[in-house]
C-alpha cells in the first residue's frame, strides 16, 4: 500500500495488515536497535523504582525484555500471533507476561482490571482510524495507576506496502490525552533510528495526575 493509498483503501484493512506475514523480518528489524536508542528522548520518564509496565503491540518484546531486565514487571500485549510467538521465544530469559488483545477495546486488560505505571504504545497508534484512536485514549487512560504515564510514538511518512497507517497529528493525540484528564510531559519530534528515508517521528509522554 502506497502513501496515497485512499482511506477507504485503508479503511477496509485490519489494524495489524502486514505484520503476520512479515513477522520474521520485522522482528530481526526491531531486535537490530536497542530499547535505549528507540526511547532516547523519553528514558526520563521511565520510573526509576520497578514498577507495573504495560507494552501495548509489543511486536517481538525487545521493549518489554529491556523493562523486565530493569526489574519492572511486564505485561506484552500484542494481537499479531507470529510476533507474539516470536517475542516469547526470542526473550524467553525474560520474565514477560504475553497477551492477546488490542485497540481499541482491549478487552482482556479492561476485564482482569489491573492497572499499569507505564504504558507503552511504540509505533501502534497511527494503525489505528480515528474512532479507534478516541475509543482507544479512553481505555488506555483507565489502565494507568495514579501517577501512571504513558509514553506514545507515532510515525510519519511514507506507509509501508500492505500496512494501514493514517496521517495522526500530535496535536489530535495530545487533545484526546487531555481530554481523559491526563498531562503533557513531553512532545518531541525525533529522525527515524532505522534511517529510512521521508519517515520520521513524534513522541508524547502524558501522566495522570495523582
Ligand atoms: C511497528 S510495530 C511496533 C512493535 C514494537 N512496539 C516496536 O516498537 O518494536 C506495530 C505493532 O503493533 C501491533 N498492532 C497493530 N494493530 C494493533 C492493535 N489494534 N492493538 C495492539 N497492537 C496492534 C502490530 O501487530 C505490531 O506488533
Amino acid at each position: 500500500m502506497s502513501s496515497d493509498a485512499t482511506s477507504a483503501q485503508l479503511q477496509g484493512m485490519d489494524s495489524t495488515a502486514g505484520y503476520a506475514e512479515g513477522a520474521e523480518a520485522l522482528a530481526e528489524q526491531y531486535e537490530s536497535v536497542t530499547f535505549a536508542e528507540v526511547h532516547r528522548e523519553v528514558l526520563h520518564l521511565i520510573p526509576a523504582r520497578p514498577g507495573r509496565v504495560l507494552d501495548i503491540g509489543a511486536g517481538s518484546g525487545r521493549d518489554a525484555a529491556a523493562l523486565a531486565a530493569q526489574g519492572h514487571r511486564v505485561v506484552a500485549a500484542e494481537p499479531t500471533v507470529e510476533l507474539r510467538s516470536l517475542g516469547r521465544r526470542r526473550h524467553a530469559d525474560r520474565q514477560i507476561e504475553w497477551t492477546d488483545d488490542a485497540l481499541p477495546e482491549l478487552p482482556g486488560l479492561i476485564a482482569a482490571g489491573s492497572r499499569f505505571d507505564l504504558i507503552l504504545l511504540t509505533a501502534v497508534w497511527m494503525h489505528l482510524d480515528e474512532r479507534q484512536r478516541a475509543l482507544g485514549m479512553g481505555r488506555v487512560a483507565g489502565l494507568l495507576a495514579t501517577g501512571g504515564r504513558i509514553i506514545l510514538s507515532l510515525r510519519h511518512g511514507p506507509v509501508p506496502m500492505g500496512r494501514r497507517m493514517f496521517p495522526v497529528t500530535a496535536q489530535e493525540t495530545i487533545g484526546l490525552a487531555r481530554g481523559h484528564g491526563l498531562d503533557v510531559l513531553h512532545h518531541a519530534q525525533r529522525e527515524d533510528p532505522h534511517g529510512r528515508p521521508g519517515v520520521s517521528w513524534t513522541y508524547l509522554g502524558f501522566e495522570l495526575p495523582r
